[in-house]
């Protein structure tokens, strides 16, 4: 019997930000490379999976919604944005916001016919809109993250460099195989990306040197240089902004702009 085709469904340029564990920089990453690329010309839109709604909190202006959130539109089975994308506090960053009822959305979805696919179709009709999609996730399995997975070409993982570095890597990486297993083969390892680094410690260094040995074993097409550990990364968002705005030349914002510019000039020299 004929082997079934799994659907071809990923993009170029989406890439979903994603660790099972938590507080390792996911959303850090999203606001600073959204931040970076937009700062060098680039349309971005930035999509908000996590419930708990930490990069729409940052992202969203004063005056709050102009439309309808994530929520919304997964509940609907929603075939576009309209409506529910608008524009961020960082000038050329669209924002698709999340909300905390996420949850209860993405509960009763489990029994949906093609859950994983909620998010490729509504992102699809605007994929020509931006030169970069990045999709925030939470720290868990469950659909959100099989849906952010399933539309997104490459997966990057923040790594924080402290104990037990690649113990939400491991788990993120058995996940994305299955769905590109299942669901969606093109699903790649962008890289990974060594976080709240600190400088100077003998810890750190190791834990760094445990990220590279993983990294050289892989070898995925983007190589990343560690974020700095510094008080300005954790302070930008407090101001609604990104590094690229907030303290572009401290050392975190360097670190950022670096990965930015690795990650831009990645997308934009593949055919
Ligand atoms: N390079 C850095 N230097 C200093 N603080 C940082 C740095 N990166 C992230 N942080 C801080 O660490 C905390 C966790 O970061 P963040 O919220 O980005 O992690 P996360 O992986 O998105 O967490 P979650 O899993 O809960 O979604 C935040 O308070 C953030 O401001
Ligand atoms: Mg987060």
């Amino acid at each position: 019997m004929q082997k079934r085709k799994a659907f071809v469904v990923s993009v170029e340029r989406v890439i979903a930000i994603a660790n099972l564990k938590g507080g390792v920089g996911k959303t850090t990453t999203v606001l600073n490379l959204a931040g970076f690329a937009a700062a060098a010309g680039r349309r971005v839109l930035a999509v908000d999976t996590d419930p708990q709604g930490s990069l729409t909190q940052i992202l969203l202006p004063e005056s709050g919604l102009a439309g309808r959130t994530l929520t919304d539109a997964f509940r609907e089975r929603a075939q576009s944005l309209d409506g529910v994308r608008q524009a961020s506090v960082l000038a050329g960053v669209d924002l698709v916001p999340a909300s905390l009822g996420l949850d209860a959305v993405l509960q009763a979805a489990t029994a949906w016919t093609g859950r994983e696919y909620v998010l490729l179709e509504m992102l699809t009709p605007h994929l020509a809109e931006y030169d970069v999609i990045l999709i925030d996730c939470r720290p868990a399995i469950d659909i959100s993250v099989t849906n952010a997975l399933t539309v997104a070409r490459w997966m990057l993982v923040p790594a924080e460099c402290s104990f037990m570095a690649l113990d939400g890597y491991e788990y993120v990486q058995t996940l994305a195989h299955q769905i590109q297993k299942r669901i969606n083969p093109q699903l790649t390892l962008l890289g990974i990306l060594p976080t709240r680094y600190r400088a100077g410690t003998s810890h750190a260094q190791a834990s760094l040197a445990e990220i590279e040995r993983q990294v050289d074993e892989v070898n995925p097409p983007v190589r990343f240089n560690p974020v700095r550990l510094a008080v300005a990364a954790a302070d930008a968002p407090a101001y609604k902004a990104s590094l690229a705005q907030f303290a572009p030349s401290s050392a975190v914002g360097h670190d950022y702009r670096d990965a930015t510019e690795r990650t831009v000039a990645f997308l934009e020299g593949r055919p």
